[in-house]
Protein backbone atom coordinates (compact mmCIF):
# COMPACT_ATOMS: atom_id res chain seq x y z
CA UNK A 1 0.00 0.00 0.00
CA UNK A 2 1.18 3.53 -1.00
CA UNK A 3 1.71 5.76 1.81
CA UNK A 4 -0.08 9.00 1.72
CA UNK A 5 1.88 12.34 0.88
CA UNK A 6 2.83 14.36 3.77
CA UNK A 7 0.54 17.61 4.20
CA UNK A 8 3.78 19.46 3.37
CA UNK A 9 5.12 17.52 0.14
CA UNK A 10 4.59 19.51 -3.10
CA UNK A 11 1.64 18.75 -5.20
CA UNK A 12 2.43 16.23 -7.78
CA UNK A 13 2.06 17.80 -11.47
CA UNK A 14 -1.12 17.70 -13.46
CA UNK A 15 -0.08 15.14 -16.80
CA UNK A 16 -3.20 17.21 -18.42
CA UNK A 17 -2.68 20.78 -17.43
CA UNK A 18 -1.65 23.08 -20.68
CA UNK A 19 -3.21 20.58 -23.08
CA UNK A 20 -5.74 22.27 -25.25
CA UNK A 21 -9.29 20.71 -24.36
CA UNK A 22 -11.70 20.57 -27.61
CA UNK A 23 -15.39 21.04 -27.38
CA UNK A 24 -16.86 20.92 -30.66
CA UNK A 25 -20.40 21.33 -30.37
CA UNK A 26 -21.82 24.80 -28.10
CA UNK A 27 -25.55 25.19 -26.27
CA UNK A 28 -26.27 27.81 -28.80
CA UNK A 29 -25.81 25.73 -31.75
CA UNK A 30 -28.70 23.39 -30.89
CA UNK A 31 -31.26 26.23 -30.55
CA UNK A 32 -29.88 27.24 -34.09
CA UNK A 33 -30.93 24.48 -35.37
CA UNK A 34 -28.89 21.19 -36.77
CA UNK A 35 -29.23 19.68 -39.79
CA UNK A 36 -30.20 15.79 -39.00
CA UNK A 37 -26.71 14.30 -40.92
CA UNK A 38 -24.26 16.05 -38.24
CA UNK A 39 -26.96 14.44 -35.67
CA UNK A 40 -26.58 10.89 -37.45
CA UNK A 41 -22.58 11.08 -37.49
CA UNK A 42 -22.47 12.32 -34.01
CA UNK A 43 -24.53 9.57 -32.72
CA UNK A 44 -22.90 6.90 -34.77
CA UNK A 45 -19.41 8.00 -33.76
CA UNK A 46 -19.69 8.79 -30.08
CA UNK A 47 -23.60 6.73 -28.92
CA UNK A 48 -24.67 3.51 -29.25
CA UNK A 49 -24.45 3.11 -33.33
CA UNK A 50 -26.24 0.17 -33.74
CA UNK A 51 -29.43 0.82 -32.33
CA UNK A 52 -29.44 4.19 -34.16
CA UNK A 53 -28.66 2.79 -37.08
CA UNK A 54 -31.28 -0.08 -36.52
CA UNK A 55 -33.81 2.93 -35.61
CA UNK A 56 -33.13 4.63 -38.61
CA UNK A 57 -33.24 1.89 -41.48
CA UNK A 58 -36.26 1.50 -40.23
CA UNK A 59 -37.03 5.37 -40.56
CA UNK A 60 -38.75 5.68 -37.19
CA UNK A 61 -35.50 6.98 -35.58
CA UNK A 62 -36.85 10.69 -36.13
CA UNK A 63 -35.47 13.49 -34.80
CA UNK A 64 -38.74 14.10 -34.01
CA UNK A 65 -40.30 17.64 -32.78
CA UNK A 66 -43.79 18.06 -30.81
CA UNK A 67 -46.21 20.45 -32.91
CA UNK A 68 -48.65 20.11 -29.88
CA UNK A 69 -48.75 17.52 -26.93
CA UNK A 70 -50.03 14.68 -28.63
CA UNK A 71 -48.67 15.49 -32.30
CA UNK A 72 -45.13 14.84 -33.59
CA UNK A 73 -43.52 15.36 -36.87
CA UNK A 74 -40.70 13.36 -38.22
CA UNK A 75 -37.88 14.61 -40.18
CA UNK A 76 -39.97 14.22 -43.41
CA UNK A 77 -42.42 16.31 -42.10
CA UNK A 78 -44.81 13.19 -41.52
CA UNK A 79 -47.33 13.75 -38.86
CA UNK A 80 -47.43 11.33 -36.11
CA UNK A 81 -50.00 10.71 -33.18
CA UNK A 82 -48.07 10.32 -30.10
CA UNK A 83 -48.44 6.85 -28.98
CA UNK A 84 -44.35 6.19 -27.94
CA UNK A 85 -41.93 6.57 -25.58
CA UNK A 86 -42.86 3.39 -23.77
CA UNK A 87 -45.61 4.29 -21.18
CA UNK A 88 -43.31 7.50 -19.57
CA UNK A 89 -45.22 10.59 -21.29
CA UNK A 90 -48.10 11.00 -19.61
CA UNK A 91 -49.30 14.58 -20.62
CA UNK A 92 -47.50 14.63 -24.24
CA UNK A 93 -44.60 16.54 -24.91
CA UNK A 94 -44.43 20.25 -23.04
CA UNK A 95 -47.46 19.75 -21.94
CA UNK A 96 -48.36 23.93 -20.84
CA UNK A 97 -49.31 23.74 -17.48
CA UNK A 98 -46.36 21.56 -16.52
CA UNK A 99 -44.24 23.58 -18.23
CA UNK A 100 -45.71 26.80 -16.58
CA UNK A 101 -45.05 25.29 -13.35
CA UNK A 102 -41.62 24.58 -14.24
CA UNK A 103 -40.80 28.32 -15.68
CA UNK A 104 -42.34 29.77 -12.54
CA UNK A 105 -40.38 27.21 -10.42
CA UNK A 106 -37.39 28.46 -12.20
CA UNK A 107 -38.04 32.22 -11.89
CA UNK A 108 -39.46 32.67 -8.66
CA UNK A 109 -37.62 30.55 -6.37
CA UNK A 110 -34.31 30.22 -5.00
CA UNK A 111 -34.22 26.47 -3.74
CA UNK A 112 -31.06 24.47 -4.11
CA UNK A 113 -31.26 21.58 -6.98
CA UNK A 114 -29.52 18.82 -5.04
CA UNK A 115 -30.29 18.37 -0.89
CA UNK A 116 -29.62 15.46 -0.58
CA UNK A 117 -28.84 15.78 3.41
CA UNK A 118 -30.83 18.50 3.95
CA UNK A 119 -34.94 19.43 3.81
CA UNK A 120 -36.61 20.25 0.64
CA UNK A 121 -40.16 21.40 0.61
CA UNK A 122 -40.59 20.03 -2.63
CA UNK A 123 -39.25 16.59 -1.73
CA UNK A 124 -41.43 16.58 1.52
CA UNK A 125 -44.51 17.17 -0.63
CA UNK A 126 -44.56 14.68 -2.85
CA UNK A 127 -43.28 11.79 -0.27
CA UNK A 128 -47.06 13.02 1.66
CA UNK A 129 -48.80 12.88 -1.62
CA UNK A 130 -47.39 9.94 -3.14
CA UNK A 131 -48.04 8.39 0.83
CA UNK A 132 -51.50 9.63 0.46
CA UNK A 133 -52.85 8.99 -2.81
CA UNK A 134 -51.81 5.47 -1.90
CA UNK A 135 -53.15 4.99 1.73
CA UNK A 136 -56.30 6.30 0.29
CA UNK A 137 -57.02 3.21 -2.00
CA UNK A 138 -54.93 1.07 0.87
CA UNK A 139 -55.59 2.42 3.97
CA UNK A 140 -52.19 0.40 5.63
CA UNK A 141 -49.80 2.40 4.04
CA UNK A 142 -50.80 5.57 6.10
CA UNK A 143 -47.39 5.73 7.72
CA UNK A 144 -45.42 4.59 4.41
CA UNK A 145 -41.85 6.12 3.33
CA UNK A 146 -40.78 7.16 0.23
CA UNK A 147 -37.15 6.58 -1.27
CA UNK A 148 -36.59 8.83 -4.37
CA UNK A 149 -34.01 7.69 -7.09
CA UNK A 150 -33.91 8.46 -10.95
CA UNK A 151 -34.55 5.36 -13.03
CA UNK A 152 -37.30 2.88 -13.05
CA UNK A 153 -34.67 0.06 -12.39
CA UNK A 154 -33.37 2.26 -9.50
CA UNK A 155 -36.55 1.91 -7.70
CA UNK A 156 -35.82 -1.82 -8.36
CA UNK A 157 -32.70 -2.11 -6.91
CA UNK A 158 -33.96 0.11 -3.74
CA UNK A 159 -36.97 -2.17 -2.84
CA UNK A 160 -34.53 -5.42 -3.54
CA UNK A 161 -32.52 -3.99 -0.81
CA UNK A 162 -35.16 -2.92 1.41
CA UNK A 163 -36.39 -6.27 1.43
CA UNK A 164 -33.31 -7.69 2.14
CA UNK A 165 -32.34 -5.74 5.00
CA UNK A 166 -35.70 -6.81 5.89
CA UNK A 167 -35.69 -10.41 5.69
CA UNK A 168 -31.94 -11.50 4.71
CA UNK A 169 -30.85 -14.59 3.64
CA UNK A 170 -33.59 -15.89 1.50
CA UNK A 171 -34.91 -16.51 -1.81
CA UNK A 172 -36.48 -13.86 -3.87
CA UNK A 173 -39.52 -14.73 -6.22
CA UNK A 174 -40.38 -13.25 -9.54
CA UNK A 175 -42.36 -14.01 -12.70
CA UNK A 176 -41.59 -15.32 -16.55
CA UNK A 177 -41.76 -12.81 -18.79
CA UNK A 178 -41.25 -10.18 -16.19
CA UNK A 179 -39.55 -7.20 -16.73
CA UNK A 180 -37.78 -4.97 -14.04
CA UNK A 181 -35.29 -3.29 -15.27
CA UNK A 182 -31.45 -3.84 -16.78
CA UNK A 183 -29.22 -2.66 -13.93
CA UNK A 184 -27.62 -5.33 -12.11
CA UNK A 185 -29.67 -6.63 -9.26
CA UNK A 186 -32.98 -5.99 -11.61
CA UNK A 187 -31.78 -7.63 -14.38
CA UNK A 188 -31.75 -11.01 -12.00
CA UNK A 189 -35.17 -10.44 -11.77
CA UNK A 190 -35.93 -10.00 -15.52
CA UNK A 191 -35.64 -13.54 -17.05
CA UNK A 192 -34.75 -13.11 -20.36
CA UNK A 193 -31.52 -14.93 -21.89
CA UNK A 194 -31.25 -12.00 -24.58
CA UNK A 195 -30.87 -9.55 -21.24
CA UNK A 196 -28.64 -11.84 -18.80
CA UNK A 197 -26.67 -14.12 -20.72
CA UNK A 198 -23.50 -12.34 -20.87
CA UNK A 199 -23.39 -11.16 -17.12
CA UNK A 200 -24.25 -14.29 -15.22
CA UNK A 201 -23.58 -15.10 -12.49
CA UNK A 202 -26.51 -12.79 -11.29
CA UNK A 203 -27.75 -11.74 -8.53
CA UNK A 204 -29.38 -14.26 -6.56
CA UNK A 205 -31.01 -16.44 -5.40
CA UNK A 206 -33.87 -15.94 -7.48
CA UNK A 207 -36.84 -18.42 -8.48
CA UNK A 208 -38.93 -17.75 -11.25
CA UNK A 209 -42.41 -18.95 -11.20
CA UNK A 210 -45.09 -19.07 -14.35
CA UNK A 211 -47.06 -15.39 -14.43
CA UNK A 212 -50.60 -15.79 -13.84
CA UNK A 213 -50.39 -19.45 -11.99
CA UNK A 214 -51.22 -19.02 -8.45
CA UNK A 215 -50.96 -23.08 -7.88
CA UNK A 216 -47.07 -23.03 -9.15
CA UNK A 217 -46.40 -19.78 -6.51
CA UNK A 218 -48.24 -21.80 -4.15
CA UNK A 219 -45.74 -24.89 -4.56
CA UNK A 220 -42.95 -22.50 -5.34
CA UNK A 221 -43.47 -21.53 -1.13
CA UNK A 222 -43.66 -24.80 -0.07
CA UNK A 223 -40.71 -26.04 -1.92
CA UNK A 224 -38.57 -23.00 -0.90
CA UNK A 225 -39.93 -23.68 2.38
CA UNK A 226 -41.91 -19.87 3.41
CA UNK A 227 -39.13 -18.54 5.53
CA UNK A 228 -36.45 -18.89 3.29
CA UNK A 229 -38.47 -16.59 1.26
CA UNK A 230 -37.20 -12.97 1.23
CA UNK A 231 -39.71 -11.36 -0.90
CA UNK A 232 -41.90 -11.54 -3.97
CA UNK A 233 -41.42 -8.73 -7.04
CA UNK A 234 -44.60 -9.10 -9.11
CA UNK A 235 -45.67 -6.75 -12.04
CA UNK A 236 -49.50 -5.89 -11.47
CA UNK A 237 -49.85 -6.42 -15.52
CA UNK A 238 -46.41 -7.43 -17.60
CA UNK A 239 -46.15 -4.16 -19.77
CA UNK A 240 -42.72 -5.16 -21.62
CA UNK A 241 -43.68 -8.91 -21.45
CA UNK A 242 -46.56 -7.32 -23.79
CA UNK A 243 -49.29 -6.13 -21.60
CA UNK A 244 -50.16 -9.55 -20.20
CA UNK A 245 -52.97 -9.21 -17.27
CA UNK A 246 -52.71 -11.99 -14.95
CA UNK A 247 -56.10 -14.32 -14.01
CA UNK A 248 -58.45 -13.16 -11.92
CA UNK A 249 -57.75 -13.43 -8.31
CA UNK A 250 -54.23 -13.81 -9.02
CA UNK A 251 -52.96 -11.05 -6.92
CA UNK A 252 -55.32 -11.18 -4.48
CA UNK A 253 -54.27 -14.90 -3.82
CA UNK A 254 -50.62 -14.00 -4.50
CA UNK A 255 -51.23 -11.45 -1.56
CA UNK A 256 -52.92 -13.64 0.85
CA UNK A 257 -50.37 -16.43 0.72
CA UNK A 258 -47.36 -14.05 1.42
CA UNK A 259 -49.53 -12.22 4.02
CA UNK A 260 -50.00 -15.22 5.81
CA UNK A 261 -46.15 -16.21 5.88
CA UNK A 262 -44.75 -12.46 6.45
CA UNK A 263 -43.36 -12.41 3.38
CA UNK A 264 -43.01 -8.80 1.49
CA UNK A 265 -44.69 -8.23 -1.78
CA UNK A 266 -43.01 -5.95 -4.16
CA UNK A 267 -45.58 -4.42 -6.63
CA UNK A 268 -43.38 -3.01 -9.72
CA UNK A 269 -45.72 -0.20 -11.48
CA UNK A 270 -43.43 1.48 -12.82
CA UNK A 271 -45.60 1.24 -15.77
CA UNK A 272 -48.61 0.40 -14.75
CA UNK A 273 -49.06 3.28 -11.54
CA UNK A 274 -50.58 6.40 -11.69
CA UNK A 275 -53.39 6.24 -14.14
CA UNK A 276 -51.92 3.98 -17.37
CA UNK A 277 -53.80 1.59 -16.56
CA UNK A 278 -57.32 3.21 -15.78
CA UNK A 279 -56.39 3.04 -11.97
CA UNK A 280 -53.58 5.04 -9.57
CA UNK A 281 -52.38 1.48 -8.67
CA UNK A 282 -53.25 -1.40 -10.51
CA UNK A 283 -51.81 -3.99 -7.98
CA UNK A 284 -54.51 -2.46 -5.37
CA UNK A 285 -57.10 -2.67 -7.90
CA UNK A 286 -57.20 -5.69 -8.30
CA UNK A 287 -57.03 -7.04 -4.49
CA UNK A 288 -53.23 -6.93 -3.59
CA UNK A 289 -52.62 -4.88 -0.89
CA UNK A 290 -48.23 -4.46 -1.62
CA UNK A 291 -46.08 -3.76 1.25
CA UNK A 292 -43.32 -2.04 -1.12
CA UNK A 293 -44.15 0.09 -4.35
CA UNK A 294 -42.19 0.97 -7.38
CA UNK A 295 -43.00 3.91 -9.37
CA UNK A 296 -41.32 6.02 -12.28
CA UNK A 297 -42.08 6.39 -16.01
CA UNK A 298 -44.96 9.02 -15.26
CA UNK A 299 -43.93 10.31 -12.04
CA UNK A 300 -41.63 12.23 -14.32
CA UNK A 301 -44.55 14.02 -16.18
CA UNK A 302 -42.74 12.82 -19.41
CA UNK A 303 -40.01 15.23 -18.96
CA UNK A 304 -37.41 14.59 -16.01
CA UNK A 305 -36.06 11.65 -14.47
CA UNK A 306 -37.10 10.54 -11.30
CA UNK A 307 -38.20 7.06 -9.47
CA UNK A 308 -40.08 6.13 -6.21
CA UNK A 309 -39.50 3.38 -4.14
CA UNK A 310 -42.40 3.37 -1.66
CA UNK A 311 -42.51 0.72 1.77
CA UNK A 312 -43.97 0.17 4.68
CA UNK A 313 -42.68 2.11 7.66
CA UNK A 314 -40.79 -1.25 9.20
CA UNK A 315 -39.42 -2.15 6.23
CA UNK A 316 -37.65 1.55 5.20
CA UNK A 317 -36.99 1.74 8.70
CA UNK A 318 -35.25 -2.00 8.64
CA UNK A 319 -32.46 -0.66 5.81
CA UNK A 320 -32.01 3.16 6.46
CA UNK A 321 -32.44 2.98 10.74
CA UNK A 322 -30.91 5.86 12.82
CA UNK A 323 -27.01 6.19 11.97
CA UNK A 324 -27.57 4.00 9.13
CA UNK A 325 -29.68 5.94 7.29
CA UNK A 326 -27.45 6.80 4.92
CA UNK A 327 -26.45 3.23 4.03
CA UNK A 328 -28.50 3.54 0.03
CA UNK A 329 -28.31 6.48 -1.19
CA UNK A 330 -27.87 8.22 -4.63
CA UNK A 331 -27.10 11.51 -5.72
CA UNK A 332 -30.36 12.55 -7.92
CA UNK A 333 -32.41 11.34 -6.10
CA UNK A 334 -34.95 13.57 -4.42
CA UNK A 335 -33.55 16.56 -6.49
CA UNK A 336 -35.66 19.61 -6.66
CA UNK A 337 -36.39 19.88 -10.12
CA UNK A 338 -37.78 16.16 -10.27
CA UNK A 339 -39.29 16.71 -7.45
CA UNK A 340 -41.23 19.88 -9.03
CA UNK A 341 -42.43 18.26 -12.23
CA UNK A 342 -43.56 15.09 -10.50
CA UNK A 343 -45.63 16.98 -7.57
CA UNK A 344 -47.25 18.97 -10.29
CA UNK A 345 -47.79 15.73 -12.41
CA UNK A 346 -49.65 13.92 -9.95
CA UNK A 347 -51.91 17.28 -9.50
CA UNK A 348 -52.63 17.25 -13.26
CA UNK A 349 -53.45 13.17 -12.99
CA UNK A 350 -55.66 14.36 -9.77
CA UNK A 351 -57.41 17.70 -11.30
CA UNK A 352 -57.77 16.27 -14.77
CA UNK A 353 -59.38 12.81 -14.03
CA UNK A 354 -56.79 11.38 -16.02
CA UNK A 355 -57.43 7.86 -13.85
CA UNK A 356 -60.78 7.69 -14.89
CA UNK A 357 -60.42 9.07 -18.64
CA UNK A 358 -57.52 6.16 -19.11
CA UNK A 359 -59.96 3.96 -18.07
CA UNK A 360 -63.21 5.18 -20.12
CA UNK A 361 -60.08 5.86 -23.37
CA UNK A 362 -58.71 2.31 -22.70
CA UNK A 363 -62.28 0.34 -23.52
CA UNK A 364 -63.09 2.58 -26.26
CA UNK A 365 -59.67 1.75 -27.80
CA UNK A 366 -59.34 -1.48 -27.05
CA UNK A 367 -63.04 -2.04 -28.63
CA UNK A 368 -61.53 -0.54 -32.00
CA UNK A 369 -58.40 -2.67 -31.42
CA UNK A 370 -60.52 -6.28 -31.22
CA UNK A 371 -62.69 -5.30 -34.26
CA UNK A 372 -59.28 -4.96 -36.29
CA UNK A 373 -58.08 -8.35 -35.13
CA UNK A 374 -60.81 -9.47 -36.25
CA UNK A 375 -61.02 -7.97 -39.35
CA UNK A 376 -56.72 -8.98 -40.22
CA UNK A 377 -56.48 -12.09 -38.25
CA UNK A 378 -54.18 -12.77 -40.46
CA UNK A 379 -51.84 -9.49 -39.45
CA UNK A 380 -52.82 -9.55 -36.20
CA UNK A 381 -52.82 -12.51 -33.73
CA UNK A 382 -54.32 -10.57 -30.82
CA UNK A 383 -54.59 -7.65 -29.00
CA UNK A 384 -54.64 -6.75 -25.15
CA UNK A 385 -55.02 -3.56 -23.33
CA UNK A 386 -55.09 -1.87 -19.82
CA UNK A 387 -56.07 1.95 -19.75
CA UNK A 388 -54.08 3.23 -22.32
CA UNK A 389 -51.60 0.90 -22.48
CA UNK A 390 -52.34 -1.29 -25.98
CA UNK A 391 -50.65 -4.10 -27.59
CA UNK A 392 -50.95 -5.81 -30.95
CA UNK A 393 -49.39 -8.88 -31.43
CA UNK A 394 -48.42 -8.94 -34.76
CA UNK A 395 -48.32 -12.48 -36.93
CA UNK A 396 -44.67 -14.05 -37.68
CA UNK A 397 -43.59 -12.30 -40.92
CA UNK A 398 -42.48 -15.14 -42.33
CA UNK A 399 -41.36 -18.95 -41.23
CA UNK A 400 -38.08 -18.90 -40.22
CA UNK A 401 -37.45 -22.61 -41.16
CA UNK A 402 -37.18 -20.92 -44.14
CA UNK A 403 -34.76 -18.62 -43.30
CA UNK A 404 -30.73 -19.17 -42.35
CA UNK A 405 -31.43 -16.97 -39.39
CA UNK A 406 -32.85 -17.83 -35.72
CA UNK A 407 -36.77 -17.69 -35.04
CA UNK A 408 -36.44 -14.78 -32.43
CA UNK A 409 -34.54 -12.65 -35.02
CA UNK A 410 -37.56 -12.81 -37.51
CA UNK A 411 -40.10 -12.27 -35.10
CA UNK A 412 -37.74 -8.46 -33.73
CA UNK A 413 -37.80 -8.00 -37.21
CA UNK A 414 -41.71 -8.48 -37.73
CA UNK A 415 -42.04 -6.40 -34.92
CA UNK A 416 -39.84 -3.51 -36.26
CA UNK A 417 -41.86 -3.67 -39.52
CA UNK A 418 -44.95 -2.99 -37.55
CA UNK A 419 -43.34 -0.15 -36.25
CA UNK A 420 -42.92 1.09 -39.43
CA UNK A 421 -46.02 0.15 -40.77
CA UNK A 422 -47.63 2.05 -38.58
CA UNK A 423 -45.20 4.95 -38.52
CA UNK A 424 -45.41 5.66 -42.21
CA UNK A 425 -49.56 5.46 -41.50
CA UNK A 426 -49.09 8.39 -38.57
CA UNK A 427 -48.56 6.50 -35.46
CA UNK A 428 -45.61 6.40 -33.30
CA UNK A 429 -45.94 3.52 -31.37
CA UNK A 430 -43.09 1.81 -29.13
CA UNK A 431 -41.92 -1.95 -29.34
CA UNK A 432 -41.85 -4.34 -26.32
CA UNK A 433 -38.67 -5.06 -25.12
CA UNK A 434 -39.55 -8.35 -23.51
CA UNK A 435 -41.93 -10.21 -26.14
CA UNK A 436 -42.08 -11.54 -29.10
CA UNK A 437 -43.62 -9.94 -32.34
CA UNK A 438 -45.70 -7.52 -29.54
CA UNK A 439 -45.67 -3.64 -30.61
CA UNK A 440 -47.36 -1.59 -28.02
CA UNK A 441 -49.22 1.46 -28.27
CA UNK A 442 -48.94 4.36 -24.91
CA UNK A 443 -50.76 7.32 -25.95
CA UNK A 444 -50.64 10.51 -23.46
CA UNK A 445 -53.29 9.80 -20.59
CA UNK A 446 -54.62 13.14 -21.74
CA UNK A 447 -55.03 12.67 -25.38
CA UNK A 448 -57.60 14.49 -27.20
CA UNK A 449 -60.67 12.61 -28.19
CA UNK A 450 -60.65 13.61 -32.09
CA UNK A 451 -56.95 12.71 -32.09
CA UNK A 452 -57.67 9.57 -29.96
CA UNK A 453 -60.28 8.51 -32.89
CA UNK A 454 -57.57 9.80 -35.51
CA UNK A 455 -54.50 7.35 -33.99
CA UNK A 456 -56.91 4.30 -33.95
CA UNK A 457 -58.34 5.08 -37.74
CA UNK A 458 -54.85 5.02 -38.56
CA UNK A 459 -54.54 1.76 -37.21
CA UNK A 460 -56.95 0.62 -39.00
CA UNK A 461 -55.41 2.27 -42.22
CA UNK A 462 -51.94 0.43 -41.56
CA UNK A 463 -53.84 -3.00 -40.71
CA UNK A 464 -56.06 -2.27 -43.93
CA UNK A 465 -52.78 -1.76 -45.88
CA UNK A 466 -51.00 -5.02 -44.89
CA UNK A 467 -53.96 -7.53 -44.03
CA UNK A 468 -51.54 -10.29 -44.14
CA UNK A 469 -48.11 -9.89 -41.76
CA UNK A 470 -45.86 -11.30 -44.76
CA UNK A 471 -46.91 -7.85 -46.80
CA UNK A 472 -45.36 -6.02 -44.08
CA UNK A 473 -41.71 -6.61 -45.81
CA UNK A 474 -42.71 -4.54 -48.46
CA UNK A 475 -42.71 -1.66 -45.98
CA UNK A 476 -38.63 -1.50 -46.81
CA UNK A 477 -37.71 -1.27 -50.16
CA UNK A 478 -34.74 -4.26 -51.24
CA UNK A 479 -31.91 -1.34 -50.60
CA UNK A 480 -32.79 -1.00 -47.52
CA UNK A 481 -32.99 -4.94 -46.38
CA UNK A 482 -29.46 -4.90 -47.19
CA UNK A 483 -28.89 -2.36 -45.03
CA UNK A 484 -30.65 -3.75 -42.05
CA UNK A 485 -28.97 -7.46 -43.18
CA UNK A 486 -25.41 -5.66 -42.55
CA UNK A 487 -26.24 -4.55 -39.02
CA UNK A 488 -28.43 -7.61 -37.84
CA UNK A 489 -26.79 -10.14 -39.31
C1 LIG B 1 -42.42 -2.74 -14.86
C2 LIG B 1 -41.09 -2.11 -15.12
N1 LIG B 1 -40.15 -2.16 -14.18
C3 LIG B 1 -38.96 -1.60 -14.35
C4 LIG B 1 -38.64 -0.94 -15.52
C5 LIG B 1 -37.29 -0.32 -15.68
O1 LIG B 1 -37.41 1.07 -15.71
P1 LIG B 1 -36.23 1.96 -16.34
O2 LIG B 1 -36.22 1.68 -17.82
O3 LIG B 1 -36.62 3.37 -16.01
O4 LIG B 1 -34.98 1.54 -15.67
C6 LIG B 1 -39.60 -0.86 -16.53
C7 LIG B 1 -39.30 -0.20 -17.79
O5 LIG B 1 -39.93 -0.36 -18.80
C8 LIG B 1 -40.86 -1.46 -16.33
O6 LIG B 1 -41.80 -1.43 -17.27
Amino acid sequence: MSALPALDEPIPADSSAGKPVRLPVRSDDLFDGVDRATTVAREHAHGNRDLMALVDVLGIGGPFRAVSPWELEDQERRHLIHAGSYAAVPFGENYPPLVRTVERYLAETHDIGLPQSSLSAWRAAVEENLVAILASLAPSHARSRVFFSSSGAEAIEAAIKFVRAYRPGGTLINFTRAYHGKTAAALALTPNEEYQAPFKPLFGPVRTVPYGDLDAFDAALRDLGPDKVTAVVVEPIQGEGGVIRPPAGFLAGLGELCRRHGIPVVADEIQTGLGRTGHWFASVADGLDPDVVTLAKTLGGGMVPVAATIAREDIFQKMLPGVESKRHSNTFGGATLPMVVALRSLELIHEEGLVAKARRDGEVGLVRLRELAERFPELIVDVRGAGMLFALQIRAVAPSRFLPVDAELVDQVGAALALRALHLGGVHGCYSINAQRVVRLTPPLNLPEDLRNTLFDRVGAMAAAYPQAWRLVKTMSPARWMRLARIAL
